[in-house]
């Protein structure tokens, strides 16, 4: 079997829910606390052993190939400043047996067109892919990782799943399942944000996903589905006809931050597990909350 060394990370979109900030900068690029989306995502992806990150972009996006290079400047005043521990911050930004590949979307097709560029890099090899909105915290081991190790196990495909309210299935790919021989849930169906009304259950796909390269051959050969977008979910849709695919409950948190509430509650729980501000800042909110109910007795 064939191991799972690049990851695709679809940077194109627009981020228009975070306006004004994603005017000049892409939504990737938004702090939780103090990381990137996308550097939280690609330390994922190293951590289950990809070493080739392939990033989609699009227009306004030069800040992620700049957040990955080397910043020789910064470091040499760094340097000279003594400030050891942050220069180590700078430098690991980008471990030095990790490589970077950027592609250009041209244009706004959709996640399935956006993953299709990314064939000429990645070949014939499964590849896993990250949507950096997509925060997910996990240990010991990340979302990715524990994907891989399903992977390894079936052979297949596998989509990260969570079971969302059944009023949000509008906001996801949606799966129907059977259970497997050795406990797996295997896909028998998946459609792309279906209404309560019509949807096979409320087990939505996060964006996570370890796929085979045959999918590239059916994202070729689909049509645009809804929003005029290729959707990455009709593709797999299609290759679920020809192979098993596998819906993995991750064990661990997802932040939607691609919503503003999502990336707001992320932006609390990060900092309130950081060993620097924990303490001060759990303070800070007990004290906030104290106050505010205060106001409404
Ligand atoms: C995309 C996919 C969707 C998936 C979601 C996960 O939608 O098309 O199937 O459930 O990511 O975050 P988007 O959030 O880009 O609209």
């Amino acid at each position: 079997m064939k191991p799972i060394r690049k990851a695709v990370f679809p940077v194109a979109g627009l981020g228009t829910r975070f306006l004004p900030a994603t005017k000049a900068n892409p939504k990737e690029m938004l702090p939780v606390v103090d990381k990137p989306l996308i550097q939280y995502a690609a330390e994922e992806a190293e951590a289950a052993g990809i070493d080739s990150l392939v990033f989609v972009i699009g227009r306004n996006k030069r800040a992620i190939p700049d957040h990955f290079d080397k910043a020789y400047e910064l470091e040499a005043e760094l340097s000279a400043a003594g400030k050891r521990k942050l220069l180590e911050t700078v430098r690991n930004v980008l471990p030095s047996d990790v490589s970077c590949v950027y592609l250009r979307q041209a244009e706004a097709l959709g996640l399935g067109h956006a993953v299709l560029c990314a064939k000429p890099v990645v070949e014939n090899e499964p590849f896993a892919v990250l949507l950096a909105d997509d925060l997910i915290k996990a240990s010991p081991q990340g979302c990715i990782a524990q994907m891989v190790g399903i992977y390894q196990r079936f052979g297949c495909s596998v989509l990260a799943v969570e079971e969302v309210p059944w009023v949000d299935t509008r906001r996801y790919g949606i799966v129907s399942t059977v259970d497997g021989v050795e406990g797996e849930l295997r896909v028998t169906s998946i459609v792309e944000k279906p209404a309560p009304e019509v949807a096979p259950s409320n087990l939505a796909v996060v964006g996570r996903y370890i796929l085979t390269p045959l999918i590239f051959e059916k994202l070729a050969t689909t049509p645009r589905g809804a929003g005029g977008e290729i959707q990455l979910t009709d593709a797999i849709a299609a290759l679920l006809e020809v192979e098993p695919v596998i819906a993995y409950r991750f064990q661990g948190k997802r932040y939607d931050c691609g919503s503003k509430v999502g990336y707001l509650q992320a932006n609390v729980e990060y900092a309130l597990d950081n060993p620097e501000l924990g303490r001060e800042f759990a303070a800070y909110l007990d004290e906030l909350c104290r106050e505010r109910r205060g106001e409404r007795l």
